[in-house]
């Protein structure tokens, strides 16, 4: 079963922009459990411009399911995570400037580094993924890390979708053969970035799968519906392409 971890960073987005205490994302946590999703992710970035790290240490005090924290390779971070315990660290690329993470993790240029980082939050009972694009050498890179998970980047895919499918079809593809390659070296497959209520489908059929991590989708459909029916829909979207993927076996 594929699982879904609700990224909740824009609920701190809309909270900043007034500096108040609302909308609070904790109340945002515990409505997407309650909705069915798995866990939860937050980025804490660099800038805090959206999740601060009172946020951080409040989320692990809620969240039942697995808590999921995307963050840079530095120093700061590791010791924040080490404090935070979240269940899982993803390591992200960070650029102040961006509006977005851009792209994946350059693994195989900072072995070192990220070698170093993995063994430290492992130490700590800390699962760590590498936020990689679907990119053969970027998988392998990962193992050597002694990383256990990667999350494929799924943004190319998703910005092709709506203008031409067939590059996002390429992509795919190129998806695909990441993640048969990393289930071959044993990583477990988790997928995420620009998703949305009409381009998951073909992402959630994804051979190996393990986790998808949307955010920006479910938080914007929660403005007009409500979180709780927002996490469900793609909840049901993502079941309806795991039954479609059992009926073709
Ligand atoms: N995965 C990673 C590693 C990310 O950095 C993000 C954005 O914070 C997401 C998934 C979620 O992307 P989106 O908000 O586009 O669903």
């Amino acid at each position: 079963m594929v699982n879904l971890c609700v990224n909740i960073d824009h609920v701190a987005t809309v909270r900043n922009a007034r500096g108040e205490t609302e909308p609070d994302p904790l109340h945002a946590a515990m409505l997407c459990e309650l909705a069915g999703a798995t866990g939860i992710t937050f980025h804490l970035r660099e800038d805090r411009r959206h999740i601060c790290d009172e946020d951080a240490l409040a989320l692990r005090r809620v969240t039942k399911g697995l808590l999921n924290m995307e963050m840079a390779d530095t120093p700061e971070m590791v010791k924040i995570a080490l404090r935070v315990r979240p269940d899982q660290v993803t390591l992200v690329p960070e650029k102040r400037e961006e509006l977005t993470t851009e792209g994946g993790l350059d693994v195989a240029g900072q072995l070192d580094s990220l070698a170093k980082t993995t063994k430290k939050l492992r130490r700590a009972g800390i699962t760590v993924s590498m936020f990689i694009n679907p990119d053969q050498e970027q998988v392998r890179a990962t193992r050597d890390c002694a990383a256990t998970h990667v999350e494929l980047h799924t943004g190319r895919y998703a910005q092709h979708f709506d203008r031409e499918r067939r590059k996002a079809f390429e992509e795919l593809e190129r998806l695909e053969a990441a993640a048969l390659v990393a289930h071959g070296e044993g990583l477990v497959v988790n997928a995420g970035h620009g998703l949305n209520y009409r381009n998951t489908t073909h992402v959630a059929r994804l051979p190996f799968l393990n986790e998808l991590n949307i955010g920006h989708a479910i938080v914007g459909r929660a403005i007009f519906h409500g979180l709780d029916v927002a996490v469900r829909d793609m909840i049901a979207i993502i079941r309806e392409a795991e039954q479609v993927l059992e009926h073709d076996e």
